[in-house]
């Protein structure tokens, strides 16, 4: 699991084996943004074994799209078969409230930059089909991790830019028209990342504000931290049930070793 802003509380549930800050791993960098803390957990989820990326790095930070993937390409080497991918993300479509969660049914990539773009030498496949990018069978646990735990869950699209500033209205606007239903500053490089490398990707948005120009207030990263927070105990009650459900459904998660 990736745990962007909102999700840090699942932490709390986790009884951690190994635990191991981010600038002690090569080629890891420390986050640079309040609310990212930069750990590597292993440990269990609710009695299931999981490996926990307590904050991430984002393009916005100045790190190559290379660098902020490097994480993924590590927890496939590690043997994962399925990455959880969770944000913070303002709402566009006009019933996604503050408070909501939102599984990532499809994403558009409004970065401007692509996290397979190489010479080709090396670096795997760069001409991967994401037509199904977000894997629908983790999309129904967390579906039905929601109702298990009475939390509001909506699918929609996910847009992503390169940041750091916030969107200006038309921007909201011309983002409605394309179809997206929330935006925010990660996870896509990401999951396509994770796409080339084998992984089952589900991805999860945990809305924090209303786009730019849906509200009067203005957007701030404190008050994005804060409506994280406030949503924070439901996220981990999300994230905890999906672990639990995710590891009843497949037989070899459950173990030490993988049988894949
Ligand atoms: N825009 C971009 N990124 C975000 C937002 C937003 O409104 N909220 C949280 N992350």
């Amino acid at each position: 699991m990736v745990l962007g802003s909102g999700f840090g509380q699942v932490l709390e549930r986790v009884t951690p084996e190994l635990e191991v800050p981010y600038r002690q791993l090569p080629g890891f960098a420390a986050p640079s943004v309040p609310g990212h803390a930069g750990r590597l957990l292993v440990g269990r989820l609710a009695g299931v074994p999981t490996i926990l990326l307590s904050g991430r790095l984002h393009y916005y930070e100045g790190h190559s799209l290379a660098k902020v993937t490097l994480p993924i390409r590590v927890l496939a080497a590690l043997g994962v078969r399925s990455v959880l991918l969770t944000n913070a993300a303002g709402g566009i479509r006009g019933s996604l409230r503050p408070g909501d969660f939102m599984a990532i049914a499809d994403h558009i990539n409004g970065m401007g930059v692509n996290p397979l773009r190489t010479s080709g030498a090396a670096g795997g496949d760069r001409f991967l089909d994401l037509s199904a990018l977000y894997d629908a069978w983790l999309r129904g646990l967390l579906r039905q991790a929601a109702r298990q735990m009475g939390v509001r869950l909506r699918h929609g699209i996910y847009l992503a830019v390169a940041g750091p500033c916030y969107e200006t209205p038309a921007e909201i606007r011309a983002f409605a028209r394309w179809g997206a239903d929330a935006v925010g500053m990660s996870t896509v490089p990401e999951a396509i990342v994770a796409r080339q490398c084998g992984l089952r990707v589900a991805g999860l948005s945990c809305i924090t504000n209303l786009a730019a120009g849906r509200s009067a207030q203005p957007l701030s990263h404190p008050e994005v931290l804060a409506a994280g927070e406030r949503s924070g105990a439901r996220a981990a009650a999300l994230l905890s049930a999906f672990a639990r459900l995710y590891a009843a459904a497949d037989p070899c998660t459950g173990r030490q070793t993988c049988c894949a």
